[in-house]
């Protein structure tokens, strides 16, 4: 097969939630509709348990599940689906905000009795950054949840997207019927059934048909035929592009738990959603049938073996396709590396391959030289924009505790950073290092990974921050006349990058009033 009709024939998506909402269950009920696993039950939830967690190998193992679950790829009615998993925890957030670079499209799962929460308010600010195109599902109809108009209203205020739903739900919670699909015009009738896969529709092109009754009584009859005329008024047929560009969230409503409203999404998602799609490699589009292979990494897991320290770079393919065997030109090093050891990841089970296309998402052994960001090509040179990093909100300053180790604790440190699992800003003066966060989470696992894998103690001792901005400034002398001014607030970011690191909201609006050619971000890429 031609480098078109693999591109063509991939969909990489990832799916976003807030945690409970059902994510994991319809990751789930699509592998088994995919048949990639044979029963429910076998897909782990990645959740972190906060509550429930006992010691920190419970937070191993579970980070452990974590991984063996996040690239899921399967094969349904020809087409190569890769699904990526993101962590649900909060305090891992950043984590999901990268997975979702190497995506072209996401379903977003919402739960009709709680409706938008804040999880998904975030992650969505994420995809609206980067216009990716999203699919929303609201599940468990088999609750009371609130009126399905009110949800459409709530995500497009709260979510800040246009919906357009694709199917509507007759009935909810006791009296839940089943949905009618305003797409392919067909009726899907409910049956709360956990294990089977059953979902069957009744082509229904004419709902004025008295033959609705039949199927779902007199009232919900009258219902849904008001509601449509409603909804076709109000919404008419998809503008597909509107999808693509971002603009236009498709919503479906069903039960993942019972298998309902699974298929129907996912014969919709390979109907609409975009094949692989092009991106920035510095400020040229790579399009993924550019001939030459290129790809990033977003990813990395580390402690596969903690004897071993070994890791796996999780590597999304761009363009061209991906040889074992080959040399690759590894672009922030300037050196070739020859890969010889590359794993796919078919549902649960890692396999090594031997070639793979755009879209697809392959896992490089790693002893240490990959960092999240790197850049894979043929030749190319270049990196890969979009994979920003954000500024933490919790900061804490690290005090050396065994002066014998401080070797370790410096590269336990710096691999940590490699991997994404915080960030470290090293103040310009004095040797002050600050890690910063998203949760308080993160310290933890900082502190018992240093100690288990580099044999470093160290504690984190409070710091009073606010926010770690990057700076730039179209003219140079302004931008060393401010950091002159404020060298104890000057630190640099893992790429020598330099950052304010502002102490509080009023001090850092007061800075950037009194210095109006800085600019200050908030990310790392702009
Ligand atoms: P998450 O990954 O988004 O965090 O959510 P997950 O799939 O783990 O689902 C959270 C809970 O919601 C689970 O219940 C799950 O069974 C339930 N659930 C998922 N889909 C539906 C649905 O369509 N209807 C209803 N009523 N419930 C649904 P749990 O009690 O936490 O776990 P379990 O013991 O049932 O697995």
């Amino acid at each position: 097969m031609d480098l078109t009709a693999e591109i063509a024939k991939r969909r990489t998506f990832g799916i976003i939630s807030h945690p409970d909402a059902g994510k994991t269950t319809l990751t789930e009920k699509l592998l088994l509709f995919g048949g990639a696993i044979q029963k429910a039950g076998a897909v782990k939830s990645n959740k972190i348990d906060m509550h429930a967690r006992s010691d920190w190998m419970d937070i191993e193992k579970q980070r452990g599940i974590s991984v063996a679950t996040s690239v899921m790829a399967f094969e349904y009615e020809g087409m190569k689906i890769n699904l990526l998993d993101t962590p649900g925890h909060q305090d891992f957030a950043e984590d999901t905000y990268r997975t979702l670079t190497a995506v072209d499209s996401v379903v977003m799962v919402i739960d009709c009795v709680k409706g938008v929460e804040i999880q998904t308010e975030k992650l969505m600010e994420v995809c609206r950054m980067r216009k990716t195109p999203v699919i929303s599902f609201i599940n468990k109809l088999d609750r009371e949840g609130q009126d399905p108009y009110d949800l459409l209203d709530e995500i497009e205020s709260k979510l800040g997207i246009n919906v357009h739903p694709l199917s509507w739900p007759i009935g909810m919670g006791k009296t839940f019927q089943g949905v009618y699909s305003l797409y392919d015009k067909s009726l899907r009738l409910f049956k709360a059934d956990k294990q089977q896969l059953h979902e069957e529709s009744t082509r229904f092109e004419d709902i004025n048909s008295p033959e609705l009754e039949k199927y779902i009584g007199e009232s919900h009859a009258a219902q849904l035929r008001e509601d449509v005329e409603m909804l076709d008024d109000l919404y008419g047929p998809l503008d597909v592009n509107a999808y693509l560009s971002g603009d236009v969230a498709p919503v479906f409503f069903g039960s993942a738990v019972n298998n309902f409203g699974v298929k129907e999404l996912l014969d919709a998602f390979l109907q609409f959603s975009p094949e692989p799609i092009g991106r920035m490699l510095d400020e040229t589009e790579i399009k993924p049938d550019y001939k030459k292979f290129t790809g990033f990494v977003f990813k990395i897991h580390a402690n596969m073996d903690p004897k071993h320290r070994n890791r796996i770079a999780f590597l999304r393919i761009c363009s061209g396709k991906f040889q074992r065997g080959s040399n690759y030109y590894h672009t922030r090093q300037d050196k070739k590396f020859r890969i010889s050891q590359a794993t796919a990841f078919m549902a649960q089970d890692k396999e090594t391959i031997d070639e793979a296309y755009p879209g697809d998402i392959i896992g490089l052994y790693d002893t240490g030289n990959f960092k999240i960001g790197d850049t894979l090509t043929d030749g190319d040179k270049g990196m890969y924009r979009g994979i920003p990093s954000f500024s933490p909100e919790i900061f804490r300053e690290v005090i050396n505790k065994d002066a014998m180790k401080t070797k370790q604790l410096e590269k336990g440190l710096n691999q940590l950073m490699d991997e994404g699992v915080a960030q470290l800003f090293n103040f310009q003066l004095g040797s002050r290092k600050a890690v910063g966060v998203v949760g308080q989470l993160q310290f933890e696992v900082i502190q018992h990974r240093l100690k288990h894998e580099y044999g470093a103690t160290c504690e984190f001792a409070g710091m009073q921050l606010y926010k770690a901005c990057w700076i730039s400034s179209d003219d140079p002398k302004k931008l060393d006349a401010f950091i002159n001014s404020k060298q104890r607030h000057i630190a640099k970011d893992k790429d020598g990058k330099l950052v304010f690191m502002a102490e509080s909201k009023s001090w850092l609006q007061m800075v950037q009033e009194n210095f109006p050619d800085v600019n200050f971000h908030f990310t790392s890429e702009f």
